[in-house]
């Protein structure tokens, strides 16, 4: 079962977040490797639902976010902390679901088929942030409680390795 890449396309929420989690926990069992979970997870998230940019920015210097690992078209390479909504989301220390980026000021573009979006904050064990993880979708609205629950207990799993 872990060997493969779900397609959840179609499948209610809930239920394909907790299929999703079981499986990115079965896939990452044993692993200890934060760039190893973080490509795994880009993978199987951006394959589950099929959005249009799927990955994390790394928290590499106080207040600065750069790309990596994620699945998509080019992402920009850096974000500081307070820009956009990763940098929103970084700073704030919570997740930000964006119904319309063009409504989101300060929004950056990197893809402007990029109409909505969710970036969730990463933690360690510790409660340090590591990384946001970002999901654009080509369609507003895209996001809701749903995707919020479902993908930070997911990301939890940084906080419990
Ligand atoms: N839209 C994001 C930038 C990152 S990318 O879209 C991949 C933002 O405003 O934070």
């Amino acid at each position: 079962m872990s060997e493969i890449t779900l397609d959840l396309r179609g499948v209610p929420k809930p239920r394909a977040y907790e299929e999703l989690d079981g499986h990115v926990r079965a896939v990452l069992d044993g692993v200890d490797d934060s760039i190893t979970a973080m490509a795994t997870m880009s993978c199987l998230v951006h394959h589950a639902f099929g959005h249009l940019w799927t990955g994390f920015y790394r928290v590499v210097a106080p207040e600065l976010l750069r790309v990596g690992p994620y699945q998509g078209t080019l992402g920009c390479l850096e974000i500081v902390f307070g820009r956009g909504v990763c940098g929103t989301a970084a700073a704030e220390g919570r997740t930000v679901v964006v119904a319309d980026v063009n409504a989101f000021p300060g929004h950056i573009t990197c893809d402007g088929r990029s109409q909505s979006e969710i970036v969730v904050p990463v933690r360690d064990r510790s409660g340090k942030l590591i990384a946001v993880f970002d999901v654009d979708s080509e369609h507003r609205g895209t996001f809701d409680d749903a995707d919020k629950v479902g993908l930070e207990r997911t990301l939890g799993w940084f906080a419990g390795r």
